[in-house]
């Protein structure tokens, strides 16, 4: 991976917040002069859009853990090479919408436990964390009652219930735990007092570097 830039990613529940929270803080930034790269996961690369249809449309049945598991990793790559690594090299804060504890997350948790899978071929494939990981904590039934009422075609992953997404928020919280790469925020507020949080971590993060 170049060097330069810097690396953020946004994870969180469906329905913390990340995508408002993304936007946010890169038109915090433009203003405050840095090069910003805005993109999204899975996605980013017109590649890895195309793999998003796949994974996100269509029966929950479609593809075995393992098969989903590729497709995540497939579309990561295709990312990384092709947005990623080139906004990096020029000096660009790069912020995407989820990244890699996403599948860590996802795919460790909710089809079984297949954690040494994702971790093998994370490392195999795309072997990069970011610099830095806002992580968006929620109340599960706030996420999921603002992904319900945003609703769209790509309903797959957010048709697993609150029961899941209690796990999932409980399996992102464990990954930050003791972890400097993850600052923790409270998603439960107003979106502005959430991105003024979101931005002090952001430009604390960017003063170090
Ligand atoms: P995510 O990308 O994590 O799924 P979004 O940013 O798309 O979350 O937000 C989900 C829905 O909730 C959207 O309709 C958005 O407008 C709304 N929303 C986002 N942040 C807040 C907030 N802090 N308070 C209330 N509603 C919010
Ligand atoms: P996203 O568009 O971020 O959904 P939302 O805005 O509702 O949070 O992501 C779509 C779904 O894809 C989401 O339910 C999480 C899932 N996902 C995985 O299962 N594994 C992954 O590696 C990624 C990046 C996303």
């Amino acid at each position: 991976m170049p060097q330069g830039g810097a690396f953020i990613s946004l994870e969180g529940i469906d329905g913390s917040g990340k995508s408002t929270q993304a936007r946010l803080l890169a038109d915090a930034l433009r203003r405050a002069g840095f090069p910003v790269a805005l993109t999204r996961e899975p996605g980013g690369s017109p590649g890895a859009e195309e793999i998003r249809r796949l994974v996100l449309e269509g029966d929950p049945d479609r593809w075995s853990a393992e098969t989903e598991i590729l497709l995540f990793t497939a579309a990561r790559r295709d990312h990384l090479e092709r947005i990623i690594g080139p906004a990096l090299a020029r000096g660009e804060v790069v912020i995407t919408d989820r990244f890699a504890d996403s599948t860590r997350v996802y795919q460790g948790v909710t089809r079984g436990d297949l954690g040494g899978m994702v971790d093998r071929l994370h490392d195999l494939m795309i072997g990069v964390e970011p610099d830095l990981t806002i992580l968006i904590d929620i109340d599960p039934q706030t996420g999921l009652a603002r992904a319900v009422a945003r609703k769209g075609t790509e309903q797959r992953f957010e048709d697993m219930g609150a029961e899941m997404q209690t796990r999932m928020r409980a399996a992102f919280l464990s990954l930050a735990q003791g972890n400097p790469r993850f600052a923790v925020i409270d998603g439960g507020r107003s979106a502005e007092a959430v991105a003024a949080d979101v931005l002090a971590h952001v430009l604390a993060h960017l003063d170090r570097i």
